[in-house]
């Protein structure tokens, strides 16, 4: 028998609105993910193992081939880059937006700024592309710290309610781009696995509409 497909799914905020989606799809893992250690699961589907990982890495396991599918928010997918994946479906799940914001009454400069984010490449082009020159300073988390302490004068990161950034003296201030939940697949699986991975792409499209 060949190898099972493989989705790469982003442990997370992502998981719990992924699991429901693939389960309308017919793909339900033997066990209960939430209370595994475990890293690969089976499914009830004969040919579908999941695996759970970091979300920065799912782009890099669909990319190189070792998951034939994965599910990654856009704003990953922006910074990893997509050679070697197609997208051909928004799960339409964890909605937000990736905008630049700051302290609430700071006026930044047009010509030069030092920016805190962990999406250092979707930075770098959006300041170019905006004619400012931007430092950009590379952080893992907490970024709206970072104009707090004077490390950077803005940052880049996800806005969803607002709350972070309120609590934090902080405010929205250009949008970058819209975010949602992506399928994404490996491109050479695409063509040589185009015949199992066709029906599973579709019952999750139907899945996803379902849910609309
Ligand atoms: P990480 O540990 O990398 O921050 P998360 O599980 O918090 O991972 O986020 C996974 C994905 O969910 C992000 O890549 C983004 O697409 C989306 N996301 C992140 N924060 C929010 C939020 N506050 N509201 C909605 N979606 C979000
Ligand atoms: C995310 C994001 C923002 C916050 C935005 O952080 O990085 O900090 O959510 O959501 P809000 O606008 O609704 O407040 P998360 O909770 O994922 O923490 P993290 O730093 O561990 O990623
Ligand atoms: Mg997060």
């Amino acid at each position: 028998m060949s190898t099972p497909l493989t989705i790469a799914l982003s442990k997370g905020r992502i998981l719990e609105e992924t699991l429901p989606l693939l389960a309308s799809a017919g793909i339900e893992p033997v066990e209960d993910i939430s209370r595994s250690r475990k890293l690969l699961f089976e499914t009830h589907h004969p040919d579908v193992r999941l695996v759970v990982i970091r979300a920065t890495d799912v782009p890099t396991y669909v990319q190189l081939g070792a998951a034939d599918l994965g599910v990654a928010g856009r704003d990953v997918l922006m910074e990893h880059g997509g050679d070697g994946l197609y997208e051909p479906l928004d799960l339409d799940i964890a909605r937000c937006r990736l905008m630049t914001a700051g302290v609430v009454g700071n006026t930044p400069s047009r010509a030069r700024r030092r920016v805190a984010t962990k999406f250092v490449n979707v930075a770098r082009r959006y300041y170019a592309s905006q004619g400012i020159q931007a430092e950009v300073i590379k952080l893992y988390g907490a970024m709206e710290l970072a104009p707090l302490m004077n490390l950077a004068d803005e940052i880049v990161d996800i806005v969803d309610t607002g709350n972070t950034l309120r609590a934090n003296g902080m405010a929205p201030r250009e949008l970058i781009a819209d975010i949602s939940t992506r399928l994404v697949v490996n491109k050479a699986s695409m063509t040589m696995q185009h015949e199992r991975l066709k029906p599973l792409i579709d019952r999750l499209r139907d899945a996803v509409q379902a849910r609309s």
